[in-house]
Parts: C-alpha cells; sequence; structure tokens
C-alpha cells in the first residue's frame, strides 16, 4: 500500500480492494523502555503465512519510526523499506520476527500512537497508531495474544498500566521498575493501550450476575479523585445495563478508565483500559453541568458497550467503521434512555439525539463530505469518523429494531455474537445477523434494498399528502421519496423507510395508535379505515427514520399537534416546524419591513406551553428553543448567514419580551432544585432556569431594565453548582451586559485551576452573539492570554472551533476576516495536529450555499489552505473534496 502517488498526492483506499492479509500475527510481545525523549520498543512476533493468500512479502506499516532492528528467527535478516513500510521476503511459513525499533513521545503533538501528556505516557492507536509505536500489520483483520512488559523510572511512572491482566511487577536496578501485563482476548493493534504516570484511582469491586468478581478503577492525577464518583457510577449502570438488555456479561477481572487532558476524541475503547478525555471523565457538581453528566454517562457506557459491540466482535476494514461505532452509539442511546425513569424523560433524550442528527449530520450529508455509512473510498480514515458513521449509523440500527422489534432486536444480537464471537467482520454479517434471527420480519424480506442505507450517501426526502373520505370514512395518506444527489452517486434507489404514524382529531383526540408503515416504493399509498373525522397526521413519530419529512400542514394542524400529539417527539417537532416557518418568512420578507418576527398565534402557543403544568420543564425547555443557525440555513437554497442570524436574534428577543411575565414565572418555579443531583428531572429545572435568566436579561437589554442583570449576577456568586452558575453567567455574556466583564472576571479567579471549567470560560466568549463585529478581535485576544495553548485540543476547541464552527453570526463577516482567521488556524494546527486542523477545516464545508461577498470569500480562504505545501493529508483530503 503506498500513500501518495508518483506526483505526491495522496492515494485513495477502495473498500472493493478488500484483500486477507498476506500473513497472521499470532503473538505479539513487546518491551517498552519508556523515556518521553526516546522510548525504546522491542517486538517480537510469531508471524505464519496466510495459506489462503497469494505469496507475498510481508508489508508491515510503519509511522516516524526510527528502525535498529530486524531479526527473523534470531537471525538477521535482509529487509528494506518502502515509503513508511518495512518489507521483507523470501520468509520460511512461519517463523519469529524481531523488530526493535524508538520513538520520540515528548515530540508526539500528533496525539496518535505513543504521546506524553503532563508527564504521563498515554496512547491513541485507533485507527492508525499503533504503527507509529512499531513496525506491524496495522489493519483491524489481524488479530493477536498481546503481552507487554514495561519498564520506567518509578519515580516519575509509578503506575504502569496496560491491557487485561497484571502479572508480574517489580523493582529494576537505578531507581526503575517493571509490570508485566497480559491480555487474555486476541485483538487487532487499534485496542492496544498502555499508560505510564503518576496517577491514582477510584476503586469499586463489583459483581457480574454470574457471580464474576471485577475490579473497576477511574485513574486521574491526584487532585482530580473528587471528580471520579459520577464516571464510576455509570460505568457500574452500564455493566448492569448490557447484562440486563443484552445479556451481555464484563469478560475481564479487571476494567480499567484513565483520563488524559491531551486527547483528539472523546474516548477510546482498548480492551480493559479505556482512555477518555478527562472532558467525559471529571466531574462534581462544582465544576461539571448538567450537560457535563449526562455526556460522562453516554461516553462511559459508550466505550463500555464496545467491549463487545467493537472489542469481541470488530471490523474487517475500517470502511466497515459504522459496524461498531453506529450499533455502539445506538447502544449508548438506548442505556440512556433506559437510565429515565419517565417516559418523558425518554423522549426528552430523543428529541435531543435527534437535533444533533438533524443539525450536524443532514449537512454533512448535503456537503463535499458526504459518504454512505459504509464509505466506499478514503484518502485518510481519521476524517472517517463522522456524524454520518456514527450518528446515521446509530438511526439505521435502530431502523433495524422498528422493524424486528426490541425482541427480535435482542436475539439478532445474540446471533451476531454466537456467529461471529472473536472475529473481524462486516456490516453485511450484521445485517444478515438480524434478518435471520427473524425470519418473518419485515427486514428480512427486504434486506437487500433496507441496505441501501449502508450503500447510498445523502438525506432521503419524504414527502407526504393526506385525502380524507368522509363518506367511506377512509384516510389515505401518499408518500413519494426521493433522495439529492452526493459526490459519486448521481442516482438513488429507493429506501426501506419505516414510518410510525398516528392520526389526531382536531379537538386533540387520538383517532390512531402509533402504527408503523414501511415505505419502500418511489410513490406510495396507505389506507386506513374507520376514520370518524378528517385527523391531522402525526407522521414520523420517535422520528423512525433519518429523513426529511415535508407535509403540509396548516398553522392550525401545527398548533393541533403541538398542544394534543400523543408522541412528545412530533409535539415538539411541531413547535420547530412553526419557529421555522415564521423564519423563513422573515428571512424572505424585505430586510426593514416592519413586520412582527413572531405571529400572536406563535407567541400563544409558547405561552401555553410555557404554563402548562403537566409538561416537563426539560420538554419546556426543548420546545422554547428555537431551530438553530445552522438549521434554517440548512433549508435555504442561497444563504444568507447575517440575515439568518438577525432574523433569529429577533425571533428570540420576541420571545423574551412578549412571555416577559411567564419567563419571571418559570424561573421562581425552577430556581431552587435543592440537594444537587444531575437527573434529568432535576437537570431539566434547571434548563428551563436558565433559559428564563437568558431571556430575562434579553428582555433587560431591549427595555433598559437593571433589575434581571442585578438578580443574575447575585445568582452567578450565590450558586451551589456550577449548572445553575454557568447558566447565570451566560445570560449575562449573552445579553452582552455590562455585568459580564466582573462575572467573567470572577469565574475565571474561581477555577483558574480547573483546565475544563476554563475551556467552558474560553468557549463562552468565543461563542458570544456578536455586536458589531466585536467577537473575532475578543477571540485574537483569547489566544494571546497565558492560559491558552493551541497545542491541547480541548483549549484549541474552546476558542478557536467554538468562534470558527459555532458562532456563524460572529464568524461569517463581510470583510471577510473570519475566513482568513479560519485559514491561518487550520495552517497552524496542521503542522501540529491533523486531525484537529482537519475537523476545523470541515468548517467551511457549505460555503457553495453563501451568498456573495461570502461565498466568494470562504472559496478563497479554502483554497489557499488548499495551496499550501507540505498540508497532512488528513486537511488535503477534506479541503480538496470541499473545492471539488
Ligand atoms: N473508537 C473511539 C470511539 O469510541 C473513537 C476513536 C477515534 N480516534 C481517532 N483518532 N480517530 O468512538
Ligand atoms: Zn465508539
Amino acid at each position: 500500500m503506498q500513500l501518495r502517488d508518483i506526483q505526491g498526492q495522496p492515494v485513495a483506499i477502495h473498500r472493493e480492494d478488500y484483500a486477507p492479509p498476506a500473513y497472521w500475527i499470532d503473538t505479539v510481545d513487546l518491551t517498552f523502555d519508556l523515556d518521553p525523549a526516546k522510548t525504546r520498543v522491542l517486538n517480537r512476533m510469531r508471524i505464519r503465512r496466510n495459506a489462503d493468500a497469494s505469496n507475498q512479502p510481508l508489508r508491515l506499516h510503519g509511522d516516524e519510526l526510527n528502525l535498529a532492528r530486524v531479526l527473523v528467527d534470531g537471525q538477521g535478516a535482509s529487509f528494506r523499506i518502502e515509503g513508511d513500510q518495512l518489507v521483507l521476503e523470501n520468509l520460511p511459513d512461519a517463523f519469529e520476527l524481531e523488530v526493535f525499533t524508538t520513538c520520540q513521545p515528548a515530540k508526539n503533538t500528533k496525539l496518535m500512537g505513543l504521546f506524553v501528556s503532563q508527564d504521563t505516557f498515554f496512547t491513541q492507536c485507533e485507527a492508525e497508531g499503533f504503527r507509529r509505536i512499531t513496525y506491524f500489520l496495522d489493519r483491524p483483520d489481524v488479530m493477536a495474544s498481546y503481552s507487554v512488559l514495561m519498564r520506567a523510572s518509578k519515580d516519575q511512572y509509578p503506575v504502569l498500566l496496560s491491557n487485561g491482566n497484571l502479572v508480574e511487577e517489580g523493582d529494576l536496578a537505578d531507581g526503575r521498575h517493571f509490570a508485566k501485563w497480559v491480555d487474555p482476548f486476541k485483538k487487532p493493534s487499534y485496542l492496544f493501550a498502555l499508560v505510564a504516570g503518576k496517577l491514582v484511582a477510584r476503586e469499586q469491586r463489583v459483581k457480574g450476575r454470574s457471580g464474576r468478581d471485577h475490579l473497576l478503577q477511574v485513574y486521574v492525577r491526584a487532585g482530580d479523585l473528587d471528580k471520579t464518583e459520577h464516571a464510576m457510577n455509570s460505568l457500574i449502570r452500564s455493566i448492569v445495563w448490557d447484562e440486563a438488555r443484552f445479556g451481555l456479561s464484563l469478560d475481564l477481572d479487571r476494567f480499567m478508565i484513565v483520563a488524559t487532558s491531551d486527547f483528539n476524541m472523546g474516548a477510546m475503547e482498548n480492551k480493559g483500559l479505556n482512555i477518555f478525555n478527562t472532558k467525559y471523565v471529571l466531574a462534581n457538581q462544582a465544576t461539571a453541568t448538567d450537560a457535563d453528566y449526562a455526556n460522562i454517562e453516554s461516553v462511559v457506557g459508550h466505550e463500555y458497550f464496545h467491549n463487545w459491540t467493537g472489542d469481541r466482535v470488530t471490523c474487517r476494514d475500517w470502511f466497515q467503521l459504522s459496524l461498531k461505532e453506529g450499533l455502539t452509539v445506538f447502544r449508548d442511546q438506548e442505556f440512556s434512555q433506559d437510565l429515565c425513569a419517565e417516559a418523558s424523560a425518554r423522549a426528552v433524550k430523543r428529541i435531543e439525539d435527534v437535533r444533533v442528527l438533524r443539525s450536524v449530520q443532514f449537512p454533512e450529508d448535503a456537503g463535499p463530505m458526504a459518504h454512505p455509512v459504509r464509505p466506499d473510498s478514503y484518502i485518510e480514515i481519521s476524517n472517517f469518523y463522522t456524524v454520518t458513521i456514527y450518528e446515521k449509523g446509530a438511526e439505521v440500527v435502530r431502523m433495524m429494531q422498528t422493524l424486528v422489534g426490541r425482541e427480535g432486536f435482542a436475539a439478532g444480537m445474540k446471533l451476531y455474537f454466537e456467529r461471529h464471537d472473536g472475529q473481524a467482520v462486516t456490516c453485511d454479517d450484521f445485517a444478515q445477523a438480524i434478518a435471520d434471527a427473524n425470519p418473518h420480519s419485515d427486514l428480512t424480506r427486504l434486506l437487500p434494498q433496507f441496505k441501501r442505507w449502508y450503500s447510498q450517501a445523502g438525506t432521503p426526502r419524504l414527502k407526504a399528502r393526506g385525502t380524507y373520505d368522509a363518506a367511506e370514512r377512509v384516510y389515505t395518506l401518499h408518500f413519494d421519496q426521493s433522495c439529492p444527489p452526493t459526490p459519486g452517486q448521481s442516482n438513488k434507489d429507493p429506501f426501506v423507510i419505516p414510518v410510525n404514524v398516528g392520526l389526531i382529531g382536531a379537538s386533540g383526540r387520538e383517532l390512531l395508535a402509533t402504527q408503523t408503515l414501511v415505505v419502500t416504493q418511489a410513490g406510495e399509498t396507505f389506507d386506513f379505515a374507520g376514520v370518524d373525522e378528517e385527523p391531522v397526521p402525526s407522521i414520523l413519530r420517535g422520528f423512525s427514520a433519518p429523513v426529511v419529512l415535508e407535509f403540509d400542514y396548516s398553522d392550525e394542524q401545527l398548533l393541533t399537534l403541538l398542544a394534543h400529539d400523543t408522541d412528545p417527539f412530533n409535539r415538539w417537532e411541531a413547535a420547530q416546524r412553526l419557529g421555522l416557518r415564521a423564519a423563513m418568512a422573515a428571512i424572505d420578507a424585505a430586510p426593514g419591513a416592519g413586520a412582527p418576527v413572531l405571529s400572536n398565534d406563535f407567541i400563544e402557543a409558547m405561552r401555553r406551553v410555557l404554563t402548562d403544568t403537566s409538561l416537563d420543564a426539560a420538554f419546556k425547555e426543548l420546545v422554547l428553543t428555537l431551530p438553530s443557525e445552522t438549521y434554517i440555513a440548512e433549508q435555504l437554497e442561497t444563504v444568507d448567514p447575517q440575515r439568518v442570524h438577525a432574523v433569529r436574534e429577533a425571533m428570540r428577543a420576541r420571545l423574551a419580551t412578549a412571555l416577559h411575565a411567564e419567563w419571571q414565572q418559570a424561573f421562581e418555579d425552577n430556581r431552587d432544585t435543592g440537594a444537587y443531583s444531575p437527573d434529568p428531572r432535576s437537570a431539566g429545572r434547571r434548563a428551563l432556569a436558565g433559559m428564563a435568566l437568558v431571556s430575562l436579561c434579553l428582555a433587560a437589554r431591549e427595555s433598559g431594565d437593571t433589575v434581571w442583570p442585578g438578580k443574575t449576577l447575585q445568582r452567578f456568586k450565590d450558586a451551589g453548582n456550577m449548572t445553575d452558575r454557568f447558566n447565570a453567567l451566560h445570560a449575562l455574556v449573552s445579553s452582552g451586559h455590562a455585568l459580564a466583564a466582573q462575572a467573567l472576571a470572577s469565574f475565571h479567579a474561581m477555577f483558574k485551576d480547573e483546565a475544563l471549567v476554563i475551556d467552558k470560560w474560553f468557549a463562552l466568549q468565543a461563542g458570544a452573539p456578536d455586536r458589531g463585529g466585536d467577537v473575532l478581535p475578543l477571540v485574537r485576544q483569547l489566544m494571546k492570554h497565558p492560559d491558552f495553548s493551541i497545542k491541547n485540543p480541548n483549549r484549541a476547541r474552546s476558542v478557536i472551533f467554538s468562534y470558527c464552527s459555532a458562532n456563524p453570526g460572529a464568524f461569517h463577516r463581510p470583510d471577510a476576516a473570519g475566513y482568513v482567521f479560519w485559514s491561518d488556524r487550520v495552517i497552524e494546527l496542521d503542522a501540529i495536529n491533523p486531525q484537529v486542523a482537519a475537523r476545523l477545516a470541515r468548517g467551511l464545508d457549505r460555503w457553495s450555499k453563501l451568498v456573495e461577498p461570502y461565498r466568494g470569500a470562504a472559496r478563497e480562504a479554502i483554497a489557499r489552505i488548499a495551496a499550501r505545501p507540505d498540508l497532512s493529508k488528513d486537511t488535503l483530503e477534506v479541503v480538496t473534496r470541499a473545492l471539488q
């Protein structure tokens, strides 16, 4: 495999070219002499030729390694280096290969392979980081048994961890010590991990359902032990849930989570030794918000669930990434829902997940990086850890569950493990197992067509219309589906779309409870008999498929659904449709025409929601949140980002002033949630109280009132938890009140030693509403702050991404200065950390929808990056696709 062609351009890898490896590696014995400047790695492997593969040389992957020695069966062997590969020829059928290399962990700013963070060694091997540690067949279908001997200074690195079980440890000469770990399970190289440093652990012993004992550990730096309780509890809940829901037990004596503050992604499911971004481990009520608590629970769950869906059964090749990621996201979503005591809280979780899908994945699916859930080619696999692979992949699994039922799905999972435990398999293998366990299901009948969800990119449009025959008492729903072209795929075949439908009467009575229709044709009609009155259809309940549903609802019908739908998702969706409709109308209206941005009907409907005592606070908060600027922009043919921003801000201001009394009441009703607990009900109340404060401060800005900003500052000072404190700070900052400066300063002083809180402090400022172009200069200032470092991904995200990717009103400047800043940062980051740079480079994916002058300026900024020599293939792939 070559990385670059003759012209030095990166080469694409194609799914169709998959071939099994020419050799298998059965065992790997690694010896590490850990030193930040120069770590020595001795790698002894038992290798055998794959009898099924053609006779080829052994080609081992390497990346930034210094090779010192190669021995075959203990003898010096002839080898050559071809690009990044170590090539050996004329090998026996089975042999021992010994490779001795060194690497430089302290200089590893890419955070892939072996790196140092705060004087501690960590690894990140997925997808292709193991080759930065030693030469190897670094592909997921090569599964081996690992043993690891680590040696290091005992004083500087007292804790030495790797996968599996600790079998030996002891002291060596010169103040060094060693530890030997053996992983009882075979694994692909991407699941290898080691950690060495000064760490402490929260420990808990638990018994599995079958009586097996497990030692659970959460390792952090000494000062952070008081922030590990929630992660430990989340881990225990994950273990219990996977046993109860899927009959899957923990297969290890020891399960470790380790937190690092330098990490490209959220977390990593290395067998028995999960490595996490601190953001998804550390929490106490003083430093973490309710959202942080919820994220920790779901990421701890996600990585734990990978132990089966990913580690026990892994991917044959990286095109199958969604096999483990889509499935594991589905599992973590179900886990978080199942932990909710009330149905309404489950619905809130579903709405939140759909919001992410629609505001991030739908744009991806409509842009230059659109790819199928199972991609056909890539240049850099790191670029494909996307919302399509993860979140859309989870929706595909969810649709399977909808089609076979919850129990049928559990049976399918059981069959999947019976067939494939210990194997590296494909998305086809998964779908086949679910189908085979449910022979009489729609999924099984339609399997080849269903699998178009894996092969076709783009978000399907589902157009529906209804007719009512009063004489026959029949309601008819007609569907037309289509899917827009995506790069490399101009024509799409029809998808299998499960559509959950219910019917509501004009007075709000449910005429028909939820039914699952399965749409398979380009155009298809369904009749409902015995319908006593003309109904309002509630279509795509629970968002039963990842599609754009178009139905020509009247405002009145939407108000009926908002007031009465028995499906909470569609109740929320009705409000979103009304809000979107208002936004579109205001955007279309001549600027300054003076028409009110929100109708009285809409405001009255929002008033009813806000004052409805039967509704949960969390649900109210979601309904009262207008569609985001990115979501609104996606619905437009051409986008003037400043117009979208101005309209949405005007809508927010109108809701703030029109509902002033109700916001005051909502704040009073929810201001005190008692002793802190992050459960959904209390978190929902805090969220609504926070939203009320934002609205009250916004209204104060319009009216010149000083009472609410003053109260907000007082609440900031008195808050007993980070959620209330941060919400108050946010209210002052986002309303641009003069008191914000003093609150920000005291917040920094209070939390100067808490890196994750300082990230919030940066992010809040870089993400603040723009007032006359003031955010970009502020962002430049923040980058000069002594606490800022572009090398730390969390910090870079808190300032640069918060501005470029999460603050459209400030980023899209008519003078193009935002885009120039963005391209400078992409280039700067690319030399340090290509993965983070390539993520940032996605920021202008949707440039071609922009109106001038934004469009031309955005294109120029992308082209400016693309023209740089020596770009990483990560960033090059992203900007090249953006320009196509
Ligand atoms: N498998 C990890 C997860 O739980 C993500 C790791 C991705 N890492 C990377 N460098 N691309 O989702
Ligand atoms: Zn994952």
